[in-house]
């Protein structure tokens, strides 16, 4: 790696103008932003494909907007964003190149790594995939005793597994219902044993999905998986290349496991682990829902490239969601960002969004490795909005922190949903826009006091308001629209590391705890002297050892 240091973010006049600009803005309030700019409402609106983005309650203005692009200039992102597309090996500490967006090119795309077209493998992939999911959904592909297929159960863990577990929750209801998804990622055997206690193995199909096939959590989970198929299908191991494949990029590990490498489902070191849900990775997403609704979840995924590439600044809707997180953090000092979204299917939503931005942008160095001077990553949390309401909004509407959100609604409900069902829809949504309104403009004290509220309780009962948030909205959660959701938070992330001038491809950060539980692990088992281990640690491994009763 050898990566010449950039003008450092802070020293560049447009991050000063920006600070200057936050100075004169001062304690502005939303109101008055909409006081001022009655038509911002119309303006600050941006749409992509089927999302229609409203930002008016964003606490920006003409100018912080201007001042922001004219960092994203300053900064590059454009020209690594098109470094991206390209194939160049833009993550600089692993030597890789980052291609996702090759994943859900049109086949007659050209994408070259190293000088090789890498569009034909995808393709060439994507096909085997179908073929594969068609016979397990059509029962043609059988279990060992001569069964059909009724349950598949992914193992993995981190991008192996949150991608398909979330995309398989959202689309519910394009999945086959005769055929039921399990998930298991922790290495608590705990997982495992409530995925499998009321499964027939001769039904049971597993996916083993780990792009290294080294990870010791699925590695551990797949070992124990294959142990319960034999126990349950009277130990023949023949049994276990008609309930097993994989999904990874090391052809030598799915073998030495025992996995023929005729079951094994390719992808490539340049799809991050968290960027991977549309590679072979998503395989139970495809039995799931089937060839056809993948490929349109693709081609949502694809809509969104485009856009990013392609899009003015000013109507880049990943361009400006990616500023206004840089925004906040350097000039609110905000440290998390909520995403709340008004659909009980993106229930794992968040906690996707979760490891693409934490462990992407995650990161204290810069690109040359010097310690950066400013705010990365924040904190991204949330579940879905009506239930949080009811939990945390109280800290959203009249804690001391600032926290930018993202509200995500439908227009219309799944077309499954019985008729009274599709009536609360309306309540749904109407929570919703409250929200946006009462985070935006707060209540008043004179609005309280004109209520009869006695006076001691009037601080109590205003709402100050000024919190700002994204509304996004879609017609319907399709498959598409799910494609169009992931690629726009993608490629945010993508455009804060380049402002920030951070690698967001790798993660290295991960590493150490792994190293470490490698080391105490015989300590815990065998009462083992661990070189090194600190005295807190020694204690709490002692004490944990005799509440064991070891
Ligand atoms: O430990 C972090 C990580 O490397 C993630 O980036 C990755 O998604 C996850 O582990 C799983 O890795 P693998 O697919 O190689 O099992």
């Amino acid at each position: 790696m050898n990566v010449a240091g950039r003008v450092r973010l802070d020293r560049m006049a447009e991050w000063s103008a920006l600070g200057k600009h936050r100075e004169e803005l001062g304690e502005v309030h939303l109101r008055e932003l909409f006081e001022r700019d009655p038509g911002r409402a119309g303006r600050y609106v941006l749409r992509v494909g089927d999302l229609h983005l409203d930002y008016s309650k964003q606490l920006v203005t003409d100018e912080t907007l201007r001042l922001l692009r004219e960092l994203a200039a300053a900064t590059g992102v454009a020209e690594l964003r098109d470094a991206m597309f390209r194939g160049e090996k833009i993550n600089v500490t692993e030597g890789r190149a980052v291609l996702h967006t090759a994943l859900r090119a049109p086949s007659d795309a050209v994408v070259e790594v190293d000088g090789e077209n890498v569009v034909p493998a995808v393709h060439e992939v994507l096909g085997k995939m179908a073929d594969f999911a068609r016979r397990v959904r059509s029962g043609e592909w059988t279990g060992h005793t001569g069964r059909r297929i009724r349950t598949v159960v992914n193992i993995g863990i981190g991008g192996s597994d949150l991608g398909p577990a979330m995309a398989y929750e959202v689309l519910r209801p394009y999945t086959d219902r005769g055929l039921g998804f399990r998930f298991v990622s922790n290495v608590d055997g705990a997982d495992l044993h409530e995925a499998l206690r009321d499964l027939d193995p001769a039904e049971t199909l597993f996916i083993v999905a780990s792009k290294t096939f080294t990870t010791i959590e699925t590695i551990t989970n797949a070992t124990s998986a294959r142990r319960w198929l034999l126990d349950g299908l009277g130990g023949d191991s023949a049994a276990v290349a008609r309930h097993f494949v994989a999904v990874s990029t090391n052809a030598e590990k799915v073998a030495a496991f025992g996995i023929d490498t005729a079951n094994m489902f390719e992808f490539w070191d340049w799809v991050g682990g968290r960027y991977s849900y549309d590679s072979a990775i998503g395989l139970s997403l495809m039995v799931a829902i089937g060839p056809e609704r993948f490929r349109e979840m693709l081609d949502g995924f694809r809509l969104v490239d485009d856009h990013f590439r392609t899009a003015p600044a000013e109507e880049n809707v990943p361009l400006l969601l990616g500023l206004l997180g840089v925004w906040y953090g350097a000039f609110f000092d905000a440290q998390s960002h909520a995403v709340l979204p008004y659909s009980h299917y993106l229930s794992r939503f968040t906690a996707y969004l979760q490891q693409l931005d934490m462990e992407s942008n995650g990161k204290y160095v810069d690109r040359a490795g010097r310690p950066v001077g400013w705010q990365t990553g924040p904190v991204v949390w949330g579940t879905p909005g009506t239930n949080g309401q009811h939990a945390y909004y109280q800290l959203l509407h009249q804690g001391t922190k600032v926290i930018p959100a993202d509200l995500i609604g439908f227009a219309r409900p799944v077309a499954e949903l019985s008729e009274d069902l599709k009536a609360q829809h309306d309540l749904l949504m109407a929570n919703l826009f409250a929200q946006g309104q009462a985070l935006a403009f707060g209540k008043t004290a004179e609005e309280v006091r004109a209520e009869g509220v006695a006076e001691d309780l009037v601080p109590h009962r205003t709402f100050p308001g000024n919190r700002p948030t994204t509304t996004v909205l879609a017609g319907e959660l399709t498959p598409s629209v799910l494609g169009q959701l992931v690629a726009l938070y993608e490629h945010k992330v993508f455009v804060q590391g380049a402002v920030w001038d951070i690698d967001s491809f790798d993660q290295w950060g991960v590493e150490l705890g792994k190293v470490l539980a490698k080391r105490v692990e015989p300590a815990l088992v065998q009462g083992a002297e661990v070189p090194g281990l600190d005295a807190s640690t020694a204690a709490l491994v002692a004490t944990y050892r005799e509440l064991r009763g070891r």
